[in-house]
């Protein structure tokens, strides 16, 4: 199976030296990469900025901003069997980032926001009928009703939800624990353990998902 994984926070500039992002260190998604390399799978991993090492046999694309990283996928998705969406792309981004260092003598700066594209909502119109593409919900409160929301309007085959107001699991831990919400209904609970593991339950689920789609 040839899988497109996205890992990491985006960033986007407020001035040549700042920039606002998301509270993601990329280990769940890097995770995913690995664990779908050692199950035999074809991968490759678009990245945002991240403080970990490329995994091993996979051809690895940085980016940035949120726009970087609709380009890449864009450009990568079409050869993949399943696309994962494990970034924590930021939501926001100042409509006009400043051209010279904002000046803190000059107190807080108003700063007007423009929402940045949602990667999943542009690319549903590329999916082709056999391409399983799963996203990533991360959640404070009403974890499956907002997952399921999520499901139906990036039109997702899966989506998998963590808990992020729980300090043992998710953002920088090397645990977690998944609620994977399929299009067809079914529901799989990944209970807490590692981030590998919790990764290649995932993977070996999007595989029997994509068999199935395919038939
Ligand atoms: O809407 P929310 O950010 O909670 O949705 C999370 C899912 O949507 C993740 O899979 C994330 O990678 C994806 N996403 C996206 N484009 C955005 C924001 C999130 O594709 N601008």
């Amino acid at each position: 199976m040839r899988i497109l994984v996205t890992a990491g926070p985006t960033r986007e500039a407020l001035d040549p030296v700042r920039f606002i992002s998301n509270r993601s260190s990329g280990k769940m998604g890097y995770a995913i990469a690995a664990q779908a390399r050692r199950l035999g799978h074809d991968v490759e991993l678009i990245s945002g900025p991240v403080a970990l090492p490329p995994p091993r046999g996979i051809r690895v694309v940085n980016i940035v901003t949120a726009d970087d990283m609709l380009a890449a996928v864009k450009k990568m998705v079409r050869r993949c069997d399943v696309l994962i969406m494990a970034a924590a792309v930021a939501d926001w981004r100042p409509k006009k980032p400043a051209t010279r260092k904002l000046k803190k003598a000059s107190g807080p700066p108003r700063i007007t926001w423009e929402a940045t594209p949602d990667i999943l909502k542009a690319i549903a119109p590329l999916k082709k009928k056999s391409q399983v593409f799963c996203g990533f919900a991360a959640e404070t409160h009403d974890l499956a009703r907002e997952a399921k929301r999520k499901l139906r309007e990036k039109n997702l085959d899966v989506i998998a939800a963590n808990d992020v107001a729980q300090n043992d699991r998710g953002f920088e831990s090397d645990n977690n624990a998944l609620t994977v919400f399929f299009a067809d209904g079914r529901t799989l609970n990944i209970p807490l353990s590692s981030k590998a593991n919790c990764a290649r339950k995932l993977v070996r689920a999007l595989a029997d998902f994509w068999a199935q789609k395919k038939k």
